[in-house]
């Protein structure tokens, strides 16, 4: 399927409820979510965050029905989204899985639409336990939007060791060690034994069934492991992604985590939506992305509740002119020169200018007035005869001239003229500043220190030890809650560059050199 050109990548931080909301319905092709499970445990907290929390106590306000319901609503703004030709994928356990599966999914997709409940089997230690067995699987409840809906044929590799004891086949060694045994089906066909190899039968697989047992838990320290219990592995979204999506589609995780689905789709070449509800969620999958990032990635929008002042402040002129209009309801002029200072209009047809600047004077709004007249006299006229708004003058922030002026022209010339900042508009703040200092404290061994201000708290660090500017950003550790790193470096010159995050998920950088001599 050709890839969307009008779609961007986006990582989002909110509730899933009401993000869902901003999808367009019928847009979606796959999504697979993994939400907090129904158990009461403290370790389900992952991120300890505000939003988190909030999100931990709604649940669980009211036991498995309060649960329930909450899921529910999600999952019907879920299914809106989904094309007819997709289908959800939805990750739980034995705590609400017969739950989930009739009074949620049977119900929103119809019954006819089930198409399989994966069994996730995973190995761990069997402890006994003298009422119940141990549990060692999860559930994937596989639903359809409608018949349309196709998956791909996967090919099933067998554990050698299972399928050999399955075959129950005697096994002979060539002399050059190549395992076979003696092929007897179609005997009955009249067709001799013949001698099959191992590696061939082996190879060839088989269609995937609904029980996977050869994907592992991620356990110790294993390379993908980011720091939280929840963390799914990448083969097994590798597999759901594969199976029931193609290249290019638009693929959803509501509950995104540490960014496992969206990290998957993107290397797999799908588009893809996250969302979470955490910030450092959304940062830890933002860093993740990162980190993966070669020729192949598809640029991504992060959408965080606040945009970045110096973002604002500092991008090209025309370019925020342009998107400030546009979030205050009204149209950007497209020329971006001789516009006679009037840059666009407002929702209400009245002109707007936009400053990309602090302390706005008295000047500015005096050449304002007299330019709304030149841009055009009939419309200025009708708006201060009838007592509406003759033009808005967007800015960060105003100085007391200004606002006295706008108080005059309204009692001398009855003319309103608006002072609107940029915060009555979009949310916006500063990011952290960070300071980074190496200490050597043995010959090729190093601490780094990291010390970050900013107005919320620091919630976490994310290190990326061969930094360079023209790779960008590539952490080797994602998720560090100390701001303390020791590590020992190969001789030669090493760039080590740190980002300190905040609770709103706004992220500041510092970098530093170090030299390891021999
Ligand atoms: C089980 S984890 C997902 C783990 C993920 N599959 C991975 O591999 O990293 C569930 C996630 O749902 C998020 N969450 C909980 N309630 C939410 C809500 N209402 N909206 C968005 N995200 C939410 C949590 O912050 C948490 O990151």
């Amino acid at each position: 399927m050709p890839e969307d050109k009008d779609f961007t990548n986006k990582l989002i931080l909110g509730d899933n409820l009401e993000v869902l909301k901003s999808i367009e319905d019928n847009s979606i092709d796959l999504i697979y979510l993994d939400p907090p499970f129904f158990s009461n445990k403290t370790y389900e907290v992952i991120w300890g965050d505000e939003g988190e929390i909030r999100s931990f106590e709604d649940r669980f306000e009211g036991g498995i029905e309060h649960y329930i319901g909450w899921l529910k609503e999600r999952v019907k703004l879920m299914h809106r989204k989904l094309k007819s030709t997709g289908s959800l994928f939805l990750h739980c356990d034995w705590h609400a899985s017969a739950n989930i599966r009739v009074e949620i999914l049977d119900n929103i997709f119809g019954r006819n639409n089930f198409r399989n409940e994966i069994v996730w089997h995973y190995k761990g230690r069997e402890k006994y336990n003298e009422k119940k067995l141990q549990s060692r699987y999860d559930s994937i409840f596989f639903y359809a939007k409608t018949e349309k809906a196709r998956i791909n044929y996967v090919k099933f590799e067998w554990d050698k060791e299972d399928r050999v004891k399955m075959l129950r086949r005697k096994i002979h060694k060539d002399t050059d060690g190549r395992e076979w045994f003696w092929e007897t089906r179609g005997q009955a066909n009249g067709i001799e034994p013949y001698k099959k190899y191992l590696d061939e039968y082996l190879e060839k697989g088989e269609a995937l069934n609904d029980v996977w047992v050869d994907i592992p838990m991620l356990r110790g320290n294993h390379p993908e492991r980011i720091g939280y219990p929840t963390q799914k592995p990448e083969l097994l979204l590798e597999r759901i992604i594969e199976l029931a999506s193609n290249a290019g589609d638009i693929i959803l995780d509501p509950f995104v985590g540490g960014g496992t689905t969206v990290a998957v789709a993107d290397k797999l070449g799908r588009q893809w939506i996250g969302i979470d509800q955490s910030s450092m969620a959304i940062k830890v999958s933002d860093f993740r992305l990162k980190k993966q990032h070669d020729a192949f990635s598809q640029s991504y929008d992060l959408i965080l509740r606040k945009k970045d002042y110096d973002f604002l402040r500092y991008t090209d002129a025309f370019e925020f002119e342009t998107w400030i209009i546009k979030q205050f309801g009204g149209t950007p002029n497209e020329k971006q020169r001789n516009d006679g200072g009037i840059d666009g209009q407002a929702g209400d047809g009245a002109p707007v200018q936009v400053k990309r600047s602090d302390n706005i004077g008295v000047n500015v709004v005096k050449n304002f007035w007299a330019s709304l007249q030149q841009y055009d006299q009939k419309l200025f006229d009708e708006k201060v005869a009838n007592g509406e708004t003759a033009g808005y003058i967007i800015a960060f922030s105003f100085g007391k001239g200004a606002v006295e002026e706008i108080a005059r022209l309204k009692n001398k010339n009855n003319t309103v003229i608006k002072l609107v900042k940029v915060s009555d508009i979009v949310d916006y703040g500063k990011k952290p500043e960070v300071s980074l200092s190496a200490n050597n404290i043995d010959k090729n061994e190093f601490e780094f220190t990291a010390k970050a201000k900013s107005e919320p708290d620091i919630d976490f660090y994310a290190w990326d030890f061969s930094h360079s500017e023209q790779n960008g950003f590539k952490p080797d550790v994602l998720f560090d809650k100390t701001g303390k790193q020791t590590k020992k470096f190969p001789d030669g010159e090493h760039q080590i560059a740190v980002e300190a995050v905040d609770r709103e998920g706004m992220s500041g950088t510092d970098r530093v050199k170090i030299k390891v001599k021999k």
